[in-house]
């Protein structure tokens, strides 16, 4: 298995492309289910989270093909095709490895009139149930029926109708999977409390571009009107927001500076502010957004929820800046109840981390010291390489795999702006 081996203290500074975003990414690609014209997705990063996703909808009856980008153009281009909808399942063994596999559930159901996927069950972080997504596919019509670990949800004879979708707690998936079925309902669905992410919007943005009819783009209420089909069309996926905030939280621990080409500002409003707050100095533009440290970290209070509060999927990172901070600072997790795995290997590099509850405590230390360590999910492991870079000696990260479900070229990106980072094999 891969490792990734750190010799920290190297102040970073330069240019970073910011990749196309993972969460937009696997919630456009199912936007293919829906008609069976080409659906060709721009700025697609290469991760493995998107190779896995292409391959379930290859099972599906999805032709997947790449071409290479315009030249100036970061990411892949690939159009995505469902002439005919072959097979309505998403086994196990499949949405076991990626969970955003459950969002076929929404655009298959609408198509073909059923869909049947394998139940997610527990992940690293946390129990991550889908009750929501299935309420909301019910409020169209659609009947739900549980059985051996799947979830197979069937619409009416006439096909699904539009509804009103109140969610009691805000979630991201199962607002995506409401707006893909009810996109070719019969009828207005007003979807309520719904959740207000970017990759939301660029998912309602990409499937008008389809032809669909929705409103209230960037707000808690969305309205569609259904209508009969969708069109093909060319679609730009969204620049990444948390690789971005990964990489300023990168500029802040080395007391470096670093120009992310391409982050968009609007997208990451608590992240920028919780840096600034931090001591960073930020600029944007046209181009993206240049954040510079001269070293200072100032401690933070700061908790998770959903934007444009502060996302949980830069917790982690903010904890490995933090824990060099000048003074203590408290985190709250309020969306994963499990997401501190990061904690007991952040301490063996000599952080000063203690989870109470919910919350973490994190005493700002002087130094910290590399060492092997590993983590068990995607941002966890980004807090490590973090850590690695400030600190001093070697830091090696193991369990490689889950940086390359959602970090685009981390180690090239990373060595351009001075790190000392490369990739070993053990086999
Ligand atoms: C998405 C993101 C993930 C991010 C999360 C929160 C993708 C592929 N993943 O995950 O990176 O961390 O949003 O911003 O886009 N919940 C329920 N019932 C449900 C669904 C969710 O109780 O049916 C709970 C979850 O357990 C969690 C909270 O709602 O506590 C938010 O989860 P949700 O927004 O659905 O996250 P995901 O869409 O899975």
């Amino acid at each position: 298995m891969d490792r990734i081996i750190i010799k920290g203290g190297r102040r970073l500074t330069g240019r970073i492309p910011i990749s196309g975003a993972k969460n937009a990414a696997l919630t456009l690609m199912p936007c293919a289910l829906l008609t069976d014209e080409p659906l060709t997705l721009r700025n697609l990063p290469r991760l493995a989270d998107v190779d896995s996703f292409g391959h379930l909808l290859n099972q599906l009856g999805v032709s997947t093909m790449i071409e290479g980008a315009r030249q100036g153009e970061f990411g892949r281009v690939m159009t995505l095709r469902a002439s005919t909808i072959v097979s309505t399942v998403a086994p196990y063994d499949i949405v076991r490895k990626m969970r955003a596999s459950i969002l076929v559930l929404g655009p298959l159901l609408a198509r073909a009139g059923e869909a049947t996927v394998s139940l997610p069950g527990g992940c690293a972080i946390g129990n991550r149930p889908i009750d929501l997504h299935l309420k909301a596919l019910q409020a169209l019509g659609a009947e739900i029926e549980l059985a051996a670990g799947y979830v197979r949800a069937i619409a009416p004879a006439g096909g699904l109708t539009g509804g009103t979708i109140r969610f009691p707690a805000v979630s991201v998936g199962a607002t995506e999977n409401a707006l893909m079925a009810a996109v070719l309902a019969k009828g207005t669905t007003v979807v309520e409390n719904a959740a207000r992410e970017p990759e939301i919007t660029d998912l309602a943005m990409c499937l008008n571009a389809m032809g669909a009819r929705i409103s209230g783009l960037r707000t808690d209420t969305l309205t569609i009107e259904g209508v009969d089909r969708l069109h093909g069309a060319t679609y730009s996926v969204m620049p990444d927001r948390i690789e971005a905030g990964s990489y300023a939280c990168a500029a802040m621990i080395t007391g470096g500076s670093l120009e992310l080409v391409g982050a968009r500002r609007e997208t990451m409003p608590a992240i920028l502010s919780g840096l600034e707050d931090a001591g960073a100095v930020i600029e944007s533009g046209d181009n993206g957004i240049k954040v510079s440290a001269d070293g200072g970290i100032k401690p933070l209070s700061l908790s998770t929820a959903p934007f444009p509060a502060f996302p949980t999927d830069m917790q982690a990172q903010f904890m490995a800046m933090l824990s060099l901070a000048e003074g203590t600072s408290l985190l709250t997790e309020t969306i994963f109840e499990n997401r501190y795995m990061h904690v007991p290997e952040l301490n063996r590099m000599g952080a000063d981390i203690e989870v109470r509850g919910r919350s973490a405590v994190v005493r700002g230390v002087g130094h910290l010291v590399g060492a092997p360590v590993m983590a068990t999910d995607l941002r966890a492991s980004m807090s490590l390489v973090l850590a690695g870079l400030a600190a001093e000696g070697e830091t090696q990260v193991h369990r490689v795999y889950h940086l390359d479900r959602g970090y685009e070229r981390l180690e090239e990106k990373l060595q351009a702006v001075g790190a000392d980072i490369e990739r070993a094999s053990d086999g």
